[in-house]
Formats: structure tokens, sequence, C-alpha cells
């Protein structure tokens, strides 16, 4: 039997970072939302534990001890899976990649073994528990706080990543951003994207600033996005370095996807529409 799961990109539409434990993790409060584009991860019965990996991003895909696949499959305790991952995300890129891949993990074992995942499964990343979810989320602590969001209109986005690498640690340790505010208690119900994108201008991604001192390419990418025609707002996801503009709708996402992909075709570019399985 192979089971075959569908890993999607996640974006963080706001990410406030809040304070800081004592053991050095940022509480974060974070709109998190899901793109239809993504890996695809598929397990089946084998003798040890393998991965073979394709696709168009896997040049990046780390293999061995540090691959969030068989990290995930080791927290199982399964020793005898074959994976393949299919792979279209970027890496280090922000949009939860090797977050999604493990938690896709997760998901392809415990179907495959009619296990059921366990309930702490934050060790495997900050991002894991909202990637299980894969829907509308608002996500506070550091990871481990969710609670769905209802009243999201459809989101037209296009993802830019320009196909350079950013270390998450790296970014939170240049964090200077003292702003400490999350967001308002109560997410409205939006009737519009434009609603939308309007209490989006007013909310942040506190990693912005120190995301584009590891990597100035962030800026850039931020300021194409900017100029896209039909833009209403533009952000980076997660610790970047993609970014991601909102459009009015489908076919603006699509013309400013293929006019950004035309000016900068080394650049990794996606019209996507953005939610989640509860949207
Ligand atoms: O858990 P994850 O592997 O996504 O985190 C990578 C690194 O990012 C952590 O080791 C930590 O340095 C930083 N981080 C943080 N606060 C969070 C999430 C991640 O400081 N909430």
């Amino acid at each position: 039997m192979a089971i075959r799961v569908f890993a999607p990109a996640k974006v963080n539409l706001t990410l406030h970072v809040t304070g800081q434990r004592a053991d050095g993790y940022h509480l974060l409060d974070s709109l998190v939302v899901f793109a239809d584009v993504g890996d695809v991860v598929t397990a089946v019965d084998g003798a040890g534990l393998t991965l073979d990996v394709t696709g168009p991003e896997a040049g990046d895909v780390p293999s061995g001890e540090s691959n969030s696949i068989l990290q995930a499959a080791r927290f199982l305790g399964v020793d005898d899976v074959a994976f393949s991952l299919e792979k279209h995300l970027p890496t280090a890129a922000g949009i939860g990649g090797g977050t999604a891949d493990a938690s896709a993990t997760l998901q392809a074992v415990a179907q495959l073994r009619g296990v059921d995942i366990p309930a702490d499964v934050l060790p495997l990343g900050a991002d894991v528990p909202v990637c299980l979810r894969g829907c509308a989320t608002r996500m506070s602590g550091i990871g481990e706080e969710l609670a769905d969001v209802d009243g999201l209109p459809d989101i037209w986005a296009v993802l830019v990543n320009p196909r350079v690498g950013v270390s998450t640690p790296e970014v939170f340790k240049r964090l200077q951003s003292k702003d400490n505010r999350p967001m308002p208690d109560e997410i409205p119900a939006f009737e519009t994207v434009r609603d939308l994108a309007g209490w989006l201008a007013e909310q942040r991604n506190d990693l912005e600033a120190a995301a584009i001192e590891v990597q100035p390419k962030v800026a850039e990418v931020l300021s194409v996005l900017q100029q896209a025609v039909g833009q209403l707002l533009t952000r980076m996801s997660g610790s970047g370095a993609t970014c991601f503009a909102i459009f009015s709708d489908e076919k603006s996402a699509k013309g400013a996807a293929q006019e950004i992909s035309t000016q900068h075709p080394d650049w990794w570019v996606r019209n996507t529409r953005l939610g989640g399985k509860n949207l």
C-alpha cells in the first residue's frame, strides 16, 4: 500500500513576536494560511528507512540525519518505510518546506501503520503542529497554541523566493524589534479581500528587518512585489526569504506572477490561492 500526502506551503500573513522564553524560543502571534502549491510525500513498506527525492527543488534537500522526513519517521519509531519526496518548495524559505514534509510524513506513517500521531510533535519543529492542521489558524506560544480562523475571503496571492536560503536561527538572533504587540484579540470576519488586506496592513512580520540584514535580496523581492499591478498587500512569510503579495482576483495574481517570472527568470515564482482545509 502506498500512502501519498500533499505537504502545502504555509504562509504567515502576520508574524508578531510578542516575547521570548527563558530557553531562547520566541513567543509568536501569527495568522497562518496554506497555499495550493507544495511537496508530495509518499510512504510504502520498505526494508530499512530510505528516502528518494525528485522534483524541481530536489537539489537542495539535505540527506541523512538532518532530513526532516527521516527525523519525523524516527520520531515515530519507524525503521522500515521507503519514502519518496516530490520537492516543489524551495528549502530554508520561510514557507515551511522541511516542516511541511515532516508533518506529511507523520500523517503518511500514521495511515500506513494505523497508529495515532503523538499529541506533542513540537520537538520536530515549532511549525509542525500548525502544518498538521493545514487550515487557517491563529498560532501563538512558540507554535503550540492553535485556534481556527474562520471568515477569511478567497485570497489570491503570488509567492516569490529569490532562490537564496535564509537560516531561521540567524534571523531570530538578529531580531531587534521591541514592538511586542500581539494582533488584536479578535480577528474580524472579512467580506472582501480588500477588507482583509486593509486589516493586514495594520499588522506586521516582525522578522522582516532582521531577515533583510541576513539576506538583502529580501528587500528586492518586497520591492518587486509592491510594484506589481493590482497588489493589495506585500509581506515576507516566516523568516524569509519568500515574500507574498495579495491580489484582488486570480487574474491579476496570474498576470503579476508571469511578469515577475519574466523579469527574474532565476527566481521561484508561483501564483496560488491561500486558505486551508477550513476555507
Ligand atoms: O523549531 P524550528 O526548527 O522551526 O526553529 C528553528 C530555530 O528558530 C530555533 O532553533 C530557534 O532558534 C528559532 N525559533 C525561535 N522561536 C520560535 C521558533 C523558532 O526562536 N517560536
